[in-house]
């Protein structure tokens, strides 16, 4: 496994290999791995010659300066994993090499960000949109594997990868979660012993929505059940509760086809901002 750090090398490298007709899996991330990014890079592996994975703690997709302070940096450990899950190239630039000078283009993805997480994080998307854009224009893959934690994160890219005619395919894969529940986040490492202890009630409470709505009751119902649930646990403060369509990110209401309608919640726990969804 090689590291670059800078664009000019990791072309380089890239290059070589796409001319012996070589595909490529890239995998963007903003380290700290756990086993949610290791089944992103998997997939790349089982569907790619090659596996980029890039770590960048993207400053312009943070919109609360304390969240972007505390960002955990774990590089060596972060190729420790990379290398025993058998990827082939990391690029862990720096901010001056994605971010010369301040960029001046901004993305606006229209109703996609004025739900959730683009509601509760403005300008969020911008970020997500100029660094996704500029490692896609870097690495040049043939696909690209984002998670369904960040399920907007998801429908922004798509809509990027539409709007700007990228050549690749968007893959999709499941959230990975802790064996009681808790959705894997890099972001988990900042809760304390007790705060761990009490997460998993956010896939707790979504289960119960979930359970409400599988057994014929209204989205007004979900509401309440949630609403119910972290009235029982106060430590957290619920951000948003919502039930979308998973494409579109629109609320619904009422149940939709199989695989279409998302489950979506934020909560802050503490210092830390958890989000998760189910989709049904
Ligand atoms: P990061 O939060 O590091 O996540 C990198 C990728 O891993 C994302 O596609 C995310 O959805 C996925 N992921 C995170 N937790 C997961 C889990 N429990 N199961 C499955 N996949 C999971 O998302 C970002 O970084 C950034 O916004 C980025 C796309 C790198 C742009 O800066």
């Amino acid at each position: 496994m090689h590291l670059y750090k800078t664009i000019a090398d990791l072309r380089q490298a890239i290059s070589s290999q796409r001319k012996n007709g070589l595909s490529i899996g890239l995998v963007p991330t903003m380290g700290a791995l756990h086993a949610g990014h290791l089944s992103l890079i998997d997939a790349s592996k089982t569907q790619n010659d090659l596996t980029v994975c890039s770590i960048f703690v993207n400053p312009t997709q943070f919109n609360n300066p304390d969240d972007l302070a505390r960002y955990p940096h774990t590089l060596e450990a972060d190729c420790a994993l990379l290398e025993a899950a058998g990827c082939d190239l990391v690029f862990a630039p720096s901010v001056d090499e994605i971010y010369p000078t301040s960029p001046v283009l901004t993305f606006h993805f229209g109703e996609l960000e004025t739900v959730m997480e683009g509601a509760f994080r403005p300008g969020h998307f911008n970020g997500v949109g100029l660094v996704v854009s500029k490692l896609f224009n870097i690495v040049q893959p043939d696909r690209a594997y984002f998670g369904q934690k960040d399920l907007q994160q998801v429908a922004v890219v798509k809509r990027l990868v539409r709007d700007l005619g990228f050549p690749l395919e968007l893959i999709r894969m499941p959230i990975v979660r802790e064996e009681d529940g808790l959705a894997m986040s890099s972001r988990n490492r900042n809760l304390t012993p007790d705060e761990r202890q009490q997460a998993l009630e956010l896939y707790r409470a979504l289960s119960k929505a979930q359970e409400v709505l599988q057994t014929g009751g209204t989205i007004e119902a979900a509401k309440i059940a949630i609403n119910e649930h972290f009235r029982a646990h106060p430590a957290f403060r619920l951000e948003y509760f919502e039930i979308a369509n998973a494409d579109t990110l629109q609320p619904v209401d009422q149940l939709q086809a199989p695989g279409t309608t998302a489950l979506c919640i934020a909560a802050h726990l503490g210092k830390t901002r958890l989000i998760d969804n189910l989709i049904l």
